[in-house]
């Protein structure tokens, strides 16, 4: 297994089924509140260069409840690529600490962590991907429908690191894949070339969200300006009208779709209240799965299970 976890693709189809079926197990383990402390006298340090709910206390939460302690380094703290250089903060955090988990911007950043840390690096969010996000995201769909095969996954909105992410599992986890996002917000094509060519999966992007909702299994979508972008929201409004998950899109779907998102929601702009708060959206049990799915990743990657 590699050291660091920073693409899903780091990992081969049977690693990421193993850490699955990890995931499952412990969070079983936490529900029943098992003693378990295989994190003891361990510390996770945690970069932030962007903000987080989520991610930031799902590790801080889990590695605590693995028995360890975290700790939380902002951007007065950490400042990557400005007040420090990434393998400078990689071989003094690597001095004081068993783990690094970055949410960065630049994704070279990351790469630049885990070469120079001598010890494992988890991408918690780069401009480019979001590993564990989709990780989560598999653990939910698995624990709704039973299966990980013959699901189509729709996703309707902005061609950014999520995406990324779904297209690189989908060289890992057979799948068909349809990302439909304005003309002018397509995912990065040479990741959509790796996701096709590796012929696992049917991966395609589309300019229609009503046929790419077609039989789909899950609607998935997220924001239209991510972090980084915020300030291009209004223009984008203006791009990605259409683009909106409604109750008639999710009606395009399969009877039995589900509705996903990572969160955070602008709701009203990518998704309306009414499909976030339907029967069909399993939004917090995905956002729930992060703490267990990262549970079972640092595990791993630690070599305790
Ligand atoms: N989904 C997700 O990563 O959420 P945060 O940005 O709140 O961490
Ligand atoms: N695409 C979003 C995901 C947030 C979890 C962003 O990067 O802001």
């Amino acid at each position: 297994m590699n050291k660091d976890f920073l693409h899903v693709d780091d990992w081969t189809q049977d690693e990421i089924l193993s850490v699955l079926d990890l995931s499952v197990e412990v969070k079983q383990k936490l529900k029943n509140r098992e003693p378990y402390a295989p994190f003891k006298g361990h510390t996770l340090a945690m970069i932030f260069a962007k903000p987080s709910a989520r991610t930031r206390v799902s590790f801080e939460t889990g590695f605590y409840r693995l028995g360890g302690h975290s700790l939380y380094l902002g951007p007065a703290e950490i400042d990557v690529g400005t007040r420090e250089s990434a393998k400078d903060v990689a071989r003094v955090l690597s001095a004081y600490n068993d783990m690094i988990m970055a949410r960065l911007f630049d994704h070279a950043h990351i790469i630049e962590l885990a070469r120079y840390a001598s010890v494992p690096v988890i991408n918690g969010l780069t401009d480019y991907n979001h590993p564990c996000q989709i990780m989560a995201d598999i653990l939910t769909i698995k624990e709704h429908f039973g299966r990980l095969e013959d699901l189509k996954i729709a996703y309707i909105g902005d061609g950014n690191n999520i995406v990324h992410s779904w297209l690189r599992m989908a060289t890992r986890l057979p799948m068909h894949f349809v990302c439909a996002c304005p003309v002018s917000y397509p995912p990065d094509q040479a990741t959509f070339e790796i996701a096709k060519q590796a012929s696992i999966s049917t991966v395609e992007i589309s300019n229609d969200p009503f046929g790419a909702a077609r039989d789909a299994d899950v609607v998935y979508t997220d924001v239209w300006a991510s972090m980084g972008k915020k300030h291009e929201l209004e223009e984008r409004k203006r791009h990605f009208k259409g683009f909106t998950v409604t109750p008639q899109l999710m009606a395009a779907s399969r009877p039995t779709a589900v509705f996903m998102h990572c969160l955070p929601a602008q709701r009203g702009l990518e998704v309306t209240d009414e499909v976030m708060e339907s029967p069909a959206s399993i939004v917090f049990q995905q956002a729930e799965n992060r703490m267990h799915m990262q549970n079972a990743i640092m595990l791993k990657l630690a070599g305790k299970a």
